[in-house]
This record gives C-alpha cells, sequence and structure tokens, in this order.
C-alpha cells in the first residue's frame, strides 16, 4: 500500500467574508491564539506522517511562503535580544525534513481545479486535500483527523472523504454524501452532490475539509465541465471516480469549526484560547465572569 506523502492546501481563495480584516492578507493566515490556521493544518498534515506540502496560491498569498520561509531579520534579533523562546517558536514553524512547494492558481475556477493544479506534482500517488479554514480540534491523545483517516487509507486502500451530521437546513454549505453502512465510522459512498437544498439533498452526511485521494482522480477534473456556483468542483470529481473506484466515508473522532465563518472562527478562538499553556486558566475564569454578567465592569 503506498504511503501518504502529500498533501494539497487550496488556499488561493479572496476570504471574503473576513473582509475588511482579509484585504492585504490572506484568511489561512488568521490566527487561532497564536498560530495561523494554515499552520494548524499543516501540523495536522505533518501528524499524518506527509513530508511533501502543495500550497495552491493565489494573489495576495505571499506571507504565506514568507510564514514557512527562515525569517533571518527576525530570527538574528531574537537571538541578540536573549529571547530564545520566541525564537525557538519561529524555528519550529516547520520542522526541517518537510518540503513545500508553491503553484499559483491563475484564475479561481474552483476546488476541483486547485487540486488539479497540483497533478504534476503529485504524479500517480494517493494524497491528502487540507481546507485550512476547516479548523479540526481533537481532544488528548485522539491523533490528528488526517491521521485518522491515513490509518483508515492504509487498512482500506481507498480514499476517504471526512463527514459530520449536520441539521438538513445547512446542507447548502457542503457536499454531501449518499452512503451504506461498512464499518464502525465507515461508510460506502454511493452519491455526493455539491451544496444540494435541503429538500434535494440525499442525506445529511457533509463533507468537510479533509480528503484522502487517489490520483486516478485527476483524469476526472481534467475533463469536468463547471459545476455547483459556475466552479469546477471537487465533488463532482469525487462524482466520477466513485463510478470506478470505492470511496469510504470517515466518520472523524473531534470537533470541526468553519473558520470560514466569523462564528466559526471566534468560537474556534475561545476553545483554543481555553486550552492554550499560557492563557487557559485566566481566560476561563474571564469568560465565566462574563457568563455572570461582571464582565463589562471596569
Ligand atoms: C468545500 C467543498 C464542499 C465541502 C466544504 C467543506 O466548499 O466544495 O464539498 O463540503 O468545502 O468545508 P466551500 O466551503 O469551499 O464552499
Amino acid at each position: 500500500m503506498k504511503k501518504i506523502r502529500k498533501a494539497v492546501f487550496p488556499v488561493a481563495g479572496l476570504g471574503s467574508r473576513f473582509l475588511p480584516a482579509t484585504k492585504a492578507q490572506p484568511k489561512e493566515m488568521l490566527p487561532i491564539v497564536d498560530k495561523p490556521l494554515i499552520q494548524y493544518a499543516v501540523e495536522e498534515a505533518v501528524a499524518a506522517g506527509i513530508t511533501e506540502m502543495i500550497f495552491i496560491t493565489g494573489r495576495n498569498k505571499r506571507a504565506i511562503e514568507d510564514h514557512f520561509d527562515k525569517a533571518y531579520e527576525l530570527e538574528a534579533e531574537l537571538e541578540a535580544a536573549g529571547k530564545t523562546q520566541l525564537l525557538e517558536y519561529v524555528q519550529k514553524v516547520i520542522p526541517k525534513h518537510i518540503t513545500c512547494i508553491y503553484i499559483r492558481q491563475s484564475a479561481p475556477l474552483g476546488l476541483g481545479h486547485a487540486v488539479l493544479c497540483a497533478r504534476s506534482v503529485i504524479g500517480d500517488e494517493p494524497f491528502a486535500v487540507i481546507l485550512a479554514d476547516d479548523f479540526m480540534d481533537v481532544d488528548g491523545d485522539t491523533p490528528a483527523v488526517l491521521k485518522q483517516m491515513t490509518d483508515v487509507f492504509s487498512y482500506e486502500g481507498s480514499s476517504v472523504l471526512a463527514v459530520h451530521d449536520v441539521p438538513r437546513a445547512n446542507t447548502k454549505q457542503y457536499g454531501i454524501v449518499s452512503a451504506t453502512p461498512y464499518r464502525p465510522d465507515l461508510e460506502l459512498v454511493d452519491g455526493i452532490v455539491e451544496k444540494p437544498k435541503p429538500e434535494n439533498a440525499p442525506s445529511t452526511l457533509a463533507v468537510v475539509g479533509r480528503y484522502v485521494l487517489s490520483p486516478r482522480i485527476f483524469d476526472f477534473l481534467e475533463n469536468l465541465g463547471t459545476g455547483a456556483g459556475g466552479e469546477i468542483q471537487l465533488t463532482d470529481g469525487i462524482a466520477a471516480l466513485m463510478k470506478e473506484e470505492r470511496v469510504l466515508a470517515y466518520r472523524y473522532a473531534g470537533t470541526r469549526y468553519d473558520c470560514g465563518s466569523k462564528l466559526g472562527y471566534l468560537k474556534a478562538t475561545v476553545a483554543m484560547g481555553m486550552k492554550h499553556a499560557e492563557t487557559g486558566s485566566e481566560f476561563k475564569a474571564f469568560l465565566s465572569e462574563l457568563h455572570e454578567g461582571r464582565g463589562f465592569e471596569e
């Protein structure tokens, strides 16, 4: 069984839901406490044993490349000032054995097109796709969500989509699968449709932004026309793949925060602020003060 070594991070989107914060910086650089969303996503890939990170970027995304590059001046200044802890944080942004590759998506033609842009770098091996604005948190000893999925892949040898149940009213925000139970937490996908209206949705099982995919998907993506929203959809590529190869839907263990929305981003910030080694206990105390209605007293 081929090991998953490469992950694709589609990061070309405009982030218009966070304007003006994203006017001059990528939405993937928005921090949850002290780390940008894209760093959490890369750490999740590293935890799954992935060593090649392929970013599909666009205009205004230079900050992502800078973030994962060496910061000579900053490191020299921190070193001179004896700020060793901070220096370590900066140097540990990405482990040394990881390679980063940046590919420009010249036009915003959709998620399927973004993934297709990685074809020549991926070649003929299975790979992961991570949408950084789906922020995945796991408790204690639970493995990272992508690690759970690569484990499923190495056992089952077929493409794996992360799924969770959503309220029927929300189906129009997601790719929705129809599937039959296969093993605990795993379903066999027999249909997938992008952003169906609640009345047309085949189920309420929604795909979230983690995929392990067979390279065969590229053949389908290449020949796809535009789908929902006038874009080349990854979902449509998966629908075609599914007719030739088995595709599994995996009910991951963990909590997903939709950091593409303001509310999801705020929830993630609060949840991670409460867990953070530096801020956790004082922040929790602050939240309970707020809860008791005393939070606005100065
Ligand atoms: C994308 C996919 C969709 C998936 C979702 C998960 O949509 O097209 O199938 O369910 O990510 O977050 P987007 O949120 O980019 O519109």
